[in-house]
């Protein structure tokens, strides 16, 4: 829960609760990540999960985008391989690939790798969110996992996928399988969250980035009720749930009856469109497209208003891209589409 008063105020918390606000907020999925030259700087020699389990090293990185652009809610450091590595799968993040799994889940007894999630697994992001709150001040802290669908996917294949091929046949050839991989997922899951948000993180964010591969019936049968459990065990908490997805304009509505408060968009469905979607109880989140930013800040610029002028149909507007910062992105351009956003995101 919030230690200080000023973050339940906040821009940020006021319009994912679709309460007003002095101007619009925003954040930066993948804020924290490598386009900063001071993130380089203290990641150098250390491998990405090394710095997940590193209190000072998580409290620093998550509080360099802050300083830096000044935006509404920092994101908690880490990836949402983390838990699954504190329960003991034997994987790595290799820089360029991504998440890369020993030994893939494809049989029930490679289900004996997931263990439920023990608050003392994780007691380094504890110690950082702790350290966090006190020098966040009034800004507010997102904590995050991977949603089930996600996570499975990554655990099926092995690594990265582009056709998800693995994870169908076994979703769709062995459901009981299936179900009971995503049961174990969610419960871990589940209890990720609540350790972020007893430690003080103030919002969550689940993020199922992936699951725009599935058609909606599938999405209901096999990956909605999971996400759901997740998200229902974050209810009792108070903290807003944000729920987003690439790739999901054809899942925006059953993503927000999921659990959600605030539902993510990406670039590819104006927020306007998707608050028709989404309908009047949720705020959105998005949706500036991260590669428009390699434009002149001309385009950025008239593409930043475009974005405020759609989001304004929604009931709460939260700007951010519509998917994760690229790396390769020049920082002033972010700096500047944050000024641009206070200054003229008025609700
Ligand atoms: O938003 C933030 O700044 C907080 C940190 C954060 C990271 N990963 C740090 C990270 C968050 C929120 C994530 C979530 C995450 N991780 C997702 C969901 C978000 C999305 O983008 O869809 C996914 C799918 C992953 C899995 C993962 N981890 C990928 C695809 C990669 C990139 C691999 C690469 O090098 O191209 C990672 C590694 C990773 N996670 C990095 C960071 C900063 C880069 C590692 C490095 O700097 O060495």
């Amino acid at each position: 829960m919030p230690v200080n008063p000023d973050v339940a105020d906040s821009a940020f918390l006021r319009a994912a609760r679709r309460e007003p606000v002095p101007h619009t907020p925003v954040w930066f999925m993948r804020q924290a990540g490598r386009s900063l030259p001071e993130y380089r700087r203290v990641r150098a020699g250390v491998p990405m999960l090394q710095a997940c389990r590193t209190p000072d090293l998580i409290t620093e990185i998550t509080l360099q985008p802050v300083r830096r652009y000044g935006v509404d809610a920092a994101i908690l450091f880490s990836d949402i391989v983390v838990p699954l590595q504190a329960v003991g799968v034997d994987l790595d993040i290799k820089p360029g690939v991504g998440p890369v799994i020993a030994r893939p889940v494809r049989s029930s007894a490679d289900l004996e790798q997931l263990r439920p999630l023990d608050e003392g697994d994780v007691g380094f992001v504890v110690d950082a969110i702790e350290a966090l709150t006190s020098e966040l001040g009034a800004t507010p802290l997102i904590g995050f996992a991977g949603a089930p669908f996600t996570l499975a996917s990554y655990l099926v294949e092995g690594g990265p996928s582009r056709n998800h091929e693995q994870t169908k046949a076994l979703m769709y050839g062995a459901p009981d399988l299936w179900d009971e991989l995503m049961r174990r997922l969610a419960t871990m899951q589940a209890t990720w969250l609540r350790v972020q948000v007893e430690a003080g993180a103030s919002a969550v964010q689940l993020f199922d980035s992936w699951v725009g591969v599935l058609p909606a019936e599938d999405y209901q049968r096999y990956v909605m009720p999971h996400s759901a459990e997740v998200l229902a065990a974050l209810g009792g908490t108070g903290v807003p749930r944000i729920h987003f997805g690439v790739g999901t304009g054809e899942l925006l509505a059953l993503m927000g009856e999921a659990g959600a408060d605030v539902v993510g968009v990406d670039f590819r469905v104006p927020l306007d469109e998707a608050a028709r979607r989404v309908g009047p109880d949720r705020a959105l989140q998005g949706n500036l497209d991260p590669a428009a930013l390699f434009a002149p800040w001309e385009v950025v610029a008239r593409r930043t208003r475009a974005v405020l002028k759609a989001g304004a149909a929604a009931p709460g507007h939260i700007f951010n891209l519509g998917h994760g910062v690229i790396p390769e992105t020049d920082p002033d351009m972010l700096a500047r589409v944050v000024d641009l956003v206070h200054e003229e995101g008025l609700a």
